[in-house]
């Protein structure tokens, strides 16, 4: 698993199943931050094409940790 950390101001537990959307941005930053909202989207789809899992652990006025795992192929696993 490969983990980014901030200390933000992290994210409200109801928004942190939607940031995942398309499109989707945050009430504190939709006016205040210039964005698309198709970041966090693009990288899940992409990590997913690829067999893994991208998702995020946060508290408010803590930070964020954002994790993504990827299968290994075996083939690759040293015997
Ligand atoms: N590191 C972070 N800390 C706090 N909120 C975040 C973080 N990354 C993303 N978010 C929230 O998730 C929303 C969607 O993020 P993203 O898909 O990257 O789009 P964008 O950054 O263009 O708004 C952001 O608008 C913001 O509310
Ligand atoms: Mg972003």
């Amino acid at each position: 698993m490969t983990s980014v950390v901030d200390q933000g101001n992290g994210i409200d537990p109801d928004e942190q199943h939607l940031i995942f959307d398309e499109l989707y941005r945050g009430k504190d930053h939709r006016q205040m931050v210039q964005g698309t909202g198709m970041g966090l989207s693009i990288a899940r789809t992409i990590v997913e094409a690829h067999g893994g899992s991208l998702s995020v652990i946060s508290e408010r006025g803590c930070g964020s940790v954002f994790s993504f795992t990827l299968p290994i192929d075996p083939q690759f696993i040293p015997s």
